[in-house]
């Protein structure tokens, strides 16, 4: 099973997979955990790239490409032949990212994003995806306060992040046997209690 997190800026995807894994394990799943853009050593030289505050002269079609680059090579080296053995991969990001901020928050043409995401991915999209949805201005203030660390893509304006937002709602409401949205505003706690239950339920599903 093909796994995804996706979310706005401090939705709290970080904070909150490592614990999950750790369950998911203790429950006997099989699991490999990644993350996008990064994930085998060609593709973090491109996330580098991506992150670095001094590339604020990045177009929007570099950008792309550059995420593109960084999954094809993660897609080949890492998802597909984990996948293959049965492993359980999750992925923190992954492909609808590119529609959320280079889709919806630049604006550029979702229908051929589309197409070049099956060019870049082979045509893999995970079986569930879970959307951590959080207000953007108190995600943004969170990922501030919370761990200090400010990417080149974090500082895009308000409005920006905004339509990411709603871009990720779209998609979820478009697609609801694929995506499950929780709410990060709660509780760590709870939130972490949520997407337990939501695992277990799609991994034992899967398995009947
Ligand atoms: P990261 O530090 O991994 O942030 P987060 O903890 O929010 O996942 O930075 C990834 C950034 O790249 C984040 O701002 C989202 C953005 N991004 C895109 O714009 N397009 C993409 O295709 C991907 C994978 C990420």
């Amino acid at each position: 099973m093909f796994i995804t997190f996706e979310g706005p800026e401090g939705s709290g995807k970080t904070s909150q997979i490592p614990p999950l894994v750790d369950f998911l394990r203790a429950q006997g799943v099989d699991l490999f955990p990644t993350r996008e853009p990064g994930g085998t050593p060609i593709s973090d030289q491109v996330r580098s790239i991506l992150m670095n505050m001094d590339n604020q002269a990045m177009h929007p079609r570099t950008e792309i490409l550059l995420f593109c680059a960084s999954r094809a090579q993660i897609v080949e080296q890492v998802i597909r032949p984990k996948l293959a053995h049965g492993c359980t991969v999750l992925c923190d990001r992954y492909a609808d990212s590119t529609l959320a901020y280079q889709g919806y928050g630049h604006g550029l043409d979702k229908v051929f994003l589309r197409e070049l995401l099956e060019f870049t991915t082979g045509g893999l999209w995970p079986d569930c995806t879970i959307l951590l949805d959080i207000d953007v201005q108190q995600g943004l203030q969170r990922k501030q306060q919370c761990r200090g660390e400010w990417n080149r893509l974090d500082a895009y304006e308000l409005a920006f992040h905004e339509r990411v937002r709603q871009g990720y709602l779209e998609m979820a409401h478009q697609q609801p046997e694929r995506w499950q949205i929780v709410d990060a505003s709660q509780s760590q706690e709870a939130v972490q209690q949520t997407l337990r239950s939501i695992l277990l339920n799609r991994l034992a599903s899967r398995a009947r």
